[in-house]
């Protein structure tokens, strides 16, 4: 299952902000994961960008003026609202949120906004006391009831000067919220998947710890990707400078017992466990309280203990479970011996020596393996892709599970 956004329909409502130039960073990273954006803005929006700016990156026609006869969409837009499959009105000024409270049609944009019968998702962008105003609050809970979503506002420094709750939300973000909506009634919609990232830090004393070199990026990828296909996605995260993704929960854990035990209780309702995290093998044998000095000494010797495998560790009747297997050498023979000693189901082989591939990249390179004794080799893909691909096969094993428990059961 690809990106729900590519060849989906995105109407975009910008309605007079500074925060318009974002919506003009919006609109490209949305035509770049390959959605038809049709761009419908107020006039005052105008004021900010021009039309051509979201033409010039969207390709595509921007329905402006309701009645200018010169705009080959002008009366069109009825037809932008119906084929949308997801509408954002993003910046949402206070103005255009009072206007969609009251189910006002005055201009393109509120038009669309009462013709469509897609999803929609206000993205607020205002001074902080607008956004705190009691009318305003009233405003945005009455479009909450009827279902839409409010995405932000976030807080910080305002175009007003000061700071506080009125920013519009970054574009990492807003596009986290559209994705989640597209995807909601995915070939996971129902499922719970646990994924784990980044890499375990085992504490030697207050100020030193052993840990390894991964940023994360694999199984918050794999975590996004399983939101994007309707499942509720939880990330047992290890320490990582990664944002918490929208719509996903993230715990967060440092060492391998606390991921143990985070992991444990996350799958005890889990339809799938997927492993990506980096989980330290050994640990020291005890923190010490104070930082160790260095003294005289030329050696050092700290004592290791191993931690416990999680995944092979792990119980659940019906859990899928899939390891990742970070190799440097001997890639499939090591990564097979993991497959069977920890009874997985699939794991993923990367080579981490490879170029563009393991810890740290954007990108990888892996091997499917599963238990019937099949390979598949995987291209050079985006973290992301990587994610759908392992999910593909977590998706199979589910139906799979589901199958033969329904033929197992009396009524067949
Ligand atoms: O985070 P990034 O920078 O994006 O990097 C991604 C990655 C290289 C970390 C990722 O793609 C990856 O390979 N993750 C697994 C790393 C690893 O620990 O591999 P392993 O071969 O040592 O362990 C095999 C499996 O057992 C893994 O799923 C691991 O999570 C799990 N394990 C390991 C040790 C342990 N004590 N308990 C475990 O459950």
């Amino acid at each position: 299952m690809p990106d729900p956004l590519d060849k989906s329909f995105v109407t975009l409502g910008v309605s007079g902000s500074i925060a318009c130039h974002k919506a003009v960073d919006l609109a490209s990273k949305l035509a770049q994961a390959g959605a038809r954006v049709d761009v419908v803005m107020t006039r005052s929006a105008a004021n900010f960008v021009t039309p051509l700016a979201f033409r010039s990156l969207t390709h595509r026609p921007v329905v402006s003026n309701l009645f200018d006869p010169q705009s080959e969409l002008s009366m069109d837009h009825v037809a932008i609202a119906e084929r949308a499959h997801v509408m954002v009105v993003a910046p949402a000024t206070a103005n255009i949120i009072a206007r969609m409270a009251w189910g006002l049609a005055e201009d393109a944009l509120t038009t669309t906004v009462l013709a469509t019968r897609a999803p929609i998702i206000v993205c607020p962008a205002m001074d902080g006391h607008m956004y705190e105003n009691a009318a305003t609050q009233e405003n945005i809970e009455k479009l909450r009831s009827r279902g839409i979503t409010i995405a932000g506002p976030a807080e910080g420094y305002l175009a007003s000067g000061s700071r506080g709750l009125g920013r519009m939300l970054e574009t990492r973000q807003i596009l986290g919220y559209v994705r989640l909506v597209l995807g909601r009634y995915g070939d996971l919609a129902g499922r719970k998947i646990v994924v784990t990232a980044g890499g375990t830090q085992e504490a030697i004393d207050p100020v030193r710890y052993i840990s390894n070199r991964s940023s994360g990026k694999m199984g918050y990828a794999v975590a996004e990707a399983a939101r994007d296909r309707g499942a509720a996605a939880v990330i047992v995260a290890a320490p990582s400078h990664i944002p918490p993704p929208v719509g996903v929960s993230v715990l967060p854990v440092v060492t391998a017992l606390e991921m143990r035990d985070a992991v444990g209780s996350e799958c005890r309702d889990a339809d799938a466990l997927i492993m990506a995290a980096a989980v330290a093998d050994w640990r020291p044998g005890r923190e010490a309280g104070q930082k160790l000095k260095k003294g005289a000494s030329r050696r050092w010797n700290v004592e290791l203990t191993r931690t416990p495998d999680i995944l092979a560790e792990v119980q659940g009747e019906h859990l899928v479970k899939v390891g990742f297997a970070a190799e440097t050498e001997d890639v499939e023979s090591n990564a097979r011996a993991k497959l069977k000693d920890k009874g997985l189901h699939l794991i993923a082989a990367n080579d981490v020596t490879a170029e563009g591939s393991g810890f740290g990249t954007d990108t990888n390179k892996v091997f499917l393996l599963d238990r019937e004794g099949g390979v598949e080799g995987l291209g050079l893909m985006s973290k992301y892709e990587v994610g759908h691909r392992v999910l593909d096969r977590v998706a199979g094993l589910l139906r799979q599970c589901c199958h033969d428990r329904c033929a197992d059961s009396p009524l067949g």
